[in-house]
């Protein structure tokens, strides 16, 4: 049997356009929170591949979706470049020792070295693909080298950007070495993904709106290409969806070889179909807000199938689905997208 989601994001025709949550294997989930107990933190629970599978199969079976997203987290490719990842309770991932000079980078791994240390990723992904349905699609993902050097330079969560921006500014040489060597990694580390058996690549760019737009290709979206293009030149049938959150203002100059979009909530999707809609297949982009009300759920699900009934379309969020949804709700969510988009086909 085919792949709905793999076929919808080539562009093919599908039954119904399908659906997927960013973020949705997670703590929405108290069947993911009883896991994650049991591993007794995050990065164990990423660590170990029997219950990251686990995981990464739970939205599937529970909620229906049409595609699972491999349980990882972004920040484990700096971790294994040697940087140390805590998740601090109540403020998020925390690296002890921040990069802040030519030094500093030049200590950690790079290439082939650091993505063979992330064995455990290849290992879940192939726990995954021996239990997941035929009909459905692995998605295998990085973060685009800008947003992972977000963390590893600020080392943190940042409000502000001021520390990697200062560097931006005031050192672009040192930023672009570390752009450059995390873009190496994250080359063989989806390579390597891609081998152990996923479908479709997704690379997120979650604080791309921190950089301004006349900025916004030196400093991310060029190297998210190039990631793009050598996946490409291996692998030219595995799909790759671009996720830069927030650059409406960068749309007219979206450029290179992958094969969907990911639109964040705060762009119209009838704007973005506008203006790349002829080049890519559109994902996304409810507000995540409004899976708290079934009202607001099915007022932008019929809006959105409207809006792209004659484009080529996959249903998701805006960005991730946040921890006190219910459970209910999500499901609601998924099975109007699939159900709305059936019935306009026939
Ligand atoms: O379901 C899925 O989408 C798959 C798993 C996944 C996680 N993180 C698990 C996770 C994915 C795709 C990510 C990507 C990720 N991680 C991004 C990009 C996507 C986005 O949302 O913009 C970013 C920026 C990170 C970094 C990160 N990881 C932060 C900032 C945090 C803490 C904030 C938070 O949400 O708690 C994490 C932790 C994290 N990653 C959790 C999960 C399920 C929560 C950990 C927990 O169980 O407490």
């Amino acid at each position: 049997m085919g792949k709905i989601f793999v076929d919808a994001c080539l562009g093919r025709e599908t039954p119904y356009t399908p659906v997927w949550m960013m973020r949705q294997a997670g703590r929405y989930l108290p069947e993911y929170m009883a896991v994650r107990e049991k591993a007794g933190n995050f990065l164990n629970l990423c660590h170990n591949p029997e219950m990251a599978a686990e995981v990464t199969l739970q939205p599937v079976d529970i909620v229906g979706v049409d595609a699972a997203i491999l349980f990882s987290d972004i920040l484990v490719v700096p971790n294994e470049m040697g940087m140390h990842l805590d998740f601090v309770k109540g403020e998020g991932p925390v690296f002890e020792k921040p990069i802040e000079d030519s030094s500093d980078l030049d200590r950690l791994r790079g290439g082939e070295e650091a993505a063979s240390r992330l064995s455990y990723v290849y290992e879940t992904i192939g726990i995954v693909r021996e239990r997941l349905a035929d009909d459905k699609a692995l998605i295998g993902f990085c973060g685009a080298p800008w947003t992972l050097a977000t963390y590893m330079i600020e080392g943190q969560g940042t409000k502000t950007y001021n520390v990697c921006k200062k560097m931006m500014y005031s050192e672009p040489e040192l930023l672009h070495r570390i752009l450059e060597k995390v873009t190496e990694v994250v080359k063989y580390y989806m390579e390597k993904q891609i081998e152990a058996g996923i479908d479709v690549v997704q690379i997120f760019d979650s604080w791309a709106a921190a950089i301004e737009p006349s900025k916004y290709d030196e400093f991310s979206w060029k190297y998210m290409v190039e990631i793009a293009d050598y996946l490409k030149s291996k692998y030219p049938d595995t799909p790759i969806i671009m996720f830069p959150k927030g650059v409406p203002a960068f749309l007219d100059q979206v450029y290179g070889n992958f094969d969907v979009f990911g639109v964040d909530w705060s762009t119209p999707m009838a704007f973005a179909k506008e203006k790349l809609g002829d080049r890519y297949v559109l994902q996304g982009n409810m507000e995540p807000c409004r899976l708290y009300s079934k009202e607001a759920t099915r007022e932008c699900v019929e809006s959105l199938a409207e809006t792209m009934k004659e484009g080529r379309h996959i249903f998701n969020l805006g960005h991730g689905i946040l921890p006190d949804v219910p459970v209910e709700n999500a499901k609601y969510f998924v099975k109007l997208c699939q159900d709305v988009s059936r019935e306009m086909r026939s």
